[in-house]
């Protein structure tokens, strides 16, 4: 080895913290779309390089299917080292039954408190001034995703705004096109009704509605609105027969749809395709209505578990995923926003340019994750599966159903 590699490899073994034993660590997590997979595998090679090792513990079909595994094995004694959950109050539950490792040394050491922006991130982690996660990302939900290619065959303009998307459905359709790609999922569904709320009746009212659970306010006509928006949603998707989101963005990358409202990990799926922002397809940071981001998204958290080298090597990761390089490494595939503010993202597409502008322009909002607990989460999920599935149920009777949900949602 050359003096001088030897000294840089050197260099990079002195920054990275190092484990007394190397340690196999199974992480898992729902990432197995081409971008997520592109993303994790980040995690995992920066995580090797300490000299412990990545055991891959994906599990496929998203966080609906993922995370009543991930609960059962930890409550049922047999816990993976580390695990995926949203930002929020996913693991709200296991924290309080004393399961998830305390991280509050690592966080305390690294100074997590100040460089974490915006500083909800490490409080959704929190609970009794104790430290729980590691936020390792920002994804906001707030983004119409366009195909350059569907508008240009079906002969009009890519639009600016959802009213213009909506106008534009016909010509998609006359050409053969899905104007609104949608997966079955169910998240999928309730979050693109969120995503209209955001847009079409503001952030005041989304804070009402979801923050301080209000049902007078989910029966206001500002939500009539958009339950009619809803209702052209269903419309407009209703020959997306697929089931996984990410299917749902392979519609809009090959032109088959016009477009689809998902959070910013679709960007992945567009970088994994070699599509480029601007020229292959067009985002919309809140529909083009109202410039917000959400600040949700993931984060890593360790079961407690018997065995001290498992847990030194927790902290390791735990301090792996938080460094300069990784954020910048994994957040580039992944199509989100670092969780700190010091690191250079000069390599970012113009959509995640967009989404950092707005990061630094305040206009943020907590995510449903933060607000709603799961077991509400779940409620509203039906709702949307019923009424984008089942055509005679009217906007106002969804409304009805919704109101019910907000007034008894905890
Ligand atoms: C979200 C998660 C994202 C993304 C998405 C689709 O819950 O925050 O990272 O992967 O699911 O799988």
């Amino acid at each position: 080895m050359k003096i001088r590699s030897m000294f840089a490899a050197l260099a990079a073994t002195a920054a990275m913290p190092l484990t007394a034993h190397a340690v196999d660590l199974e992480v898992t997590h729902w990432w197995t779309s081409g971008g997520e997979a592109a993303a994790v595998a980040e995690f995992a090679k920066a995580f090797d390089a300490t000299g412990n090792h990545w055991v891959d513990g994906a599990i496929a079909g998203s966080g609906g299917t993922a995370r009543p595994i991930m609960i059962s094995r930890i409550t049922g004694g047999d816990p993976m080292a580390a695990t995926q959950f949203n930002h929020g109050r996913q693991a709200e539950e296991l924290v309080e039954a004393g399961l998830m490792r305390d991280l509050t040394d690592v966080a305390e050491a690294e100074g997590w408190a100040d460089l974490v922006n915006p500083p909800t991130l490490l409080d959704a982690c929190t609970l009794d001034g104790r430290i729980y996660c590691v936020p390792v990302n920002i994804h906001s939900w707030q983004w119409l995703w366009l195909s350059n290619q569907a508008f240009a065959d079906a002969g009009v303009p890519v639009p600016a705004n959802w009213d213009e998307f909506v106008a534009a459905a016909p010509a998609l359709e006359a050409a053969g096109k899905i104007p609104l790609a949608v997966g079955q999922q169910p998240w999928q569904t309730s979050g693109a009704f969120d995503v209209l709320l955001v847009a079409l009746a503001g952030p005041d009212v989304f804070r009402k509605v979801y923050g301080d659970k209000d049902a007078e306010a989910a029966a206001g006509p500002e939500i009539a609105r958009v339950f009619q928006a809803a209702d052209d949603a269903r419309r407009m998707s209703a020959n997306s027969n697929v089931q996984d989101w990410n299917q749902a963005t392979n519609l809009v990358i090959t032109g088959q749809a016009g477009g689809q409202i998902m959070g910013d990990w679709a960007q992945g799926e567009f970088q994994v395709a070699g599509q480029v922002a601007g020229e292959d397809y067009t985002c919309l940071p809140g529909l083009g209505v109202n410039e917000i981001i959400s600040t949700g998204g993931d984060a890593f958290y360790f079961p407690i578990v018997d065995d001290a080298d498992v847990t030194e090597a927790q902290g390791v990761l735990a301090s792996v995923m938080m460094s300069p390089e990784t954020q910048v490494a994994f957040n580039l595939k992944k199509g989100s926003l670092p969780v700190r503010g010091d690191v250079d993202l000069a390599a970012a597409n113009d959509c995640m340019k967009k989404g950092l502008e707005i990061l630094a322009s305040g206009n943020v909002l907590p995510s449903v994750d933060e607000l709603l607990s799961p077991d509400t989460t779940t409620q509203k999920n039906d709702l949307f599966v019923e009424f984008f599935n089942n055509p005679d149920m009217t906007p106002e009777d969804a409304q009805a159903r919704f109101v019910e949900i907000i007034d008894s949602a905890d």
